[in-house]
């Protein structure tokens, strides 16, 4: 700015006056452009973080056993599409569909049981 100023005092031709306070423009630009991107992954972070953190870690874990597991023979399944009610018909079954360990399935529950919740 004082830089524009300094331009506007001394230099006649207002094509220069107008390039310059253009190029300073574009460098102010630049200089908030990395900001601008770190504040919204803050923003991004914020918002993923309270429902990470309120998981349990057999909940973490069953949700990378179902992304992985529930998802071979079917399209992977909403979770909330159905009622803890159904799940409990439903779990049993397809654990044993996809051939799920004891600790898989209680993590699997787990999982199911925190996306109903939240
Ligand atoms: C061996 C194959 C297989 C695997 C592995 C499998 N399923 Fe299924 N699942 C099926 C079939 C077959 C159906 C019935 C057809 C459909 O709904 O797509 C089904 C249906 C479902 C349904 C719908 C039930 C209903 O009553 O509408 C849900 C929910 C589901 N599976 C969840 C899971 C979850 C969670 C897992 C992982 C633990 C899983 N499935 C793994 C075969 C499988």
């Amino acid at each position: 700015m004082i830089l524009t100023f300094y331009v506007s005092s001394h230099c006649n031709s207002s094509f220069m006056k107008k390039y310059l306070f253009g190029f300073i423009l574009a460098i102010g630009v630049v200089a908030c452009a990395p900001k601008l991107t770190e504040t919204n992954q803050e923003i991004v972070e914020a918002k993923e973080k309270p429902a990470e953190v309120s998981m349990s870690t057999d909940a973490i874990e069953g949700k990378k056993v179902y992304a992985k597991k529930c998802s071979s023979c079917h399209e992977i399944k909403v979770i909330d599409n159905y009622t803890a009610k159904q799940w409990a018909g439903i779990l049993p079954d397809m654990s044993e569909k996809a051939n799920l360990n004891e600790t898989s399935s209680r993590q699997v529950a787990s999982y199911v049981n925190w996306e109903l919740k939240h």
